[in-house]
Order: C-alpha cells, then structure tokens, then sequence
C-alpha cells in the first residue's frame, strides 16, 4: 500500500517535470524539450520578403498580449505551442524588435530577412525564453528583423531584453480592459515622465488587446512612432 502510493506520486512529480522543467534562477516555465527544427528561412516562406536597401531610422518593440495570439490559432495549433499552455500563464511577451525605415508607404519599405543564420542553440534560447517563450518566433524575429542592424544574436536579444524590462507593465487587470485609451494611458502614467503618446501605439483585435508599440531612437531613447 505505501510502495505503491510512492511510486504514485513519483509518477505524478515526473510528469509535471516533462511538462516544464523550474530551477531556481528561472522566472518562467521551460519546456523539456525544444522543437526538433526551429530554423528559419525566409525563402521557404509565402509572403516573406527581404528588404536590404532600406534604411533604419528607428527600433520599435513589438509586444504580444499572449492569450489574444493564442485565440487565433487552430486548436490543434494551440496545443503544441508552449507559449498557449494555459498553466503557463505567458501574458505580455515581446514579439519583437524591429529596425524601422523612417516615412515606409508600406512594410515592405522596412529592413528584413538581411541574413540567413544558423538555428539559435537550447542555452540561448533558454536565456531568453522568459520574454519570448518561443524558440520559432526567436529564430524568425532574429533572421526577420535582427540581421538587419545585428551581427550577432546576442547583441540583438540583450538590447531586446534591457528596454523590455526598463518598461513598466500594467497589471492584468489593464491588459484586458477592452479599451485602447485606458491601456496606452496605464503605459505612459507607468512609465511616465519619459514615455510620451506617439511613442506608444496600441493594436487591439476587437475589444482584446492584441499588440503593444514601443518606439525608441538608435540611442533607444523614447522616439516616436513614425
Ligand atoms: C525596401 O525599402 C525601400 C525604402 O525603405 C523601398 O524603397 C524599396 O522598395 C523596398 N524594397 C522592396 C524589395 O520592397
Ligand atoms: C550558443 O550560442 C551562443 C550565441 O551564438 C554562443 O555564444 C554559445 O557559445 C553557444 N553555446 C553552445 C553550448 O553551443
């Protein structure tokens, strides 16, 4: 009776372990095991483009409100991201950091898919996994947007992670109000003095939260957003 209520709950600890593997430096969950291929390739895409002649006028931070993203995806889809896990809890997740053209008609006038780069090993992405709970969408945001002002992935994901953290985030409450104004006004009352209102774009998708814009100048002060 007691050997096999042991051996119970060693089965019960287990499975939670290949579900998400917690050690004490880590501040979100990790999945035991990365995508096999994550690499990507602008090439083998529909509807990617490279873009090599345009010039960076400024960055913007592109922040995801994970459960409106999640929404959007097939079931099937849903269920093997980790990022969608509800029991992950994932809310804001930067989506990325994009060098930006100044005065683009269009996206296609901004820099992209300057380099094709090696997939990103475990160790890296697990260092950045808390903002980007991704390994497709590190590897795509580095190749997409990276290259374009970054030779090296760490660089791009260290400036990333610095100016994502030095931001204020409302609380959940915020996030899911349905209105724009009340959330871009949480921002800059946050962040305030020096976040201003054309710094700041809010993407919604109906009455959810889908995206949040940060722009910043090349010395990563607060610029606005065109
Ligand atoms: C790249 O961007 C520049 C301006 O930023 C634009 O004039 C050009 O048409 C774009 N190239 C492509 C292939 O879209
Ligand atoms: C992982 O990639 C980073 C960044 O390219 C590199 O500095 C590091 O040495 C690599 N680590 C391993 C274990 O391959």
């Amino acid at each position: 009776m007691m050997k096999s209520l042991i051996l119970i709950a060693i089965t019960i600890i287990a499975g939670a372990m290949a579900m998400s593997i917690k050690t004490d430096d880590d501040s979100c969950p990790f999945p035991s095991q990365l995508k096999p291929k994550y690499d990507f390739s602008w090439k083998s895409k529909s509807g990617e483009w490279q873009n090599l002649t345009a010039t960076t006028a400024y960055m913007m931070l592109a922040l995801s409100w994970s459960p409106t993203y999640c929404a959007t995806l097939s079931q099937a889809n849903r269920d093997k991201e980790f990022q969608c896990m509800p029991s992950n809890g994932f809310g804001l997740i930067v989506h990325g950091l994009w060098p930006q053209a100044a005065k683009a008609p269009n996206v296609r006038a901004h820099p992209r898919n300057c380099r094709d780069e090696a997939q990103l090993n475990a160790t890296f992405v697990k260092r950045f996994f808390c903002i980007m709970p991704s390994e497709d969408l590190m590897q795509g945001e580095w190749e997409k947007h990276g290259t374009c002002y970054y030779n090296q992935p760490m660089d791009y994901y260290v400036i990333t992670e610095k100016i994502y953290q030095a931001l204020r985030i409302p609380t959940n409450n915020v996030m899911t109000s349905s209105s724009a104004v009340v959330i871009k006004d949480a921002f800059l009352t946050l962040n305030s003095p020096a976040l201003f209102a054309s710094a700041v774009q809010i993407d919604m998708s109906g009455s959810k939260l889908k995206e949040v814009k940060i722009c910043y100048d090349l010395q990563f002060r607060y610029a606005s957003c065109t």
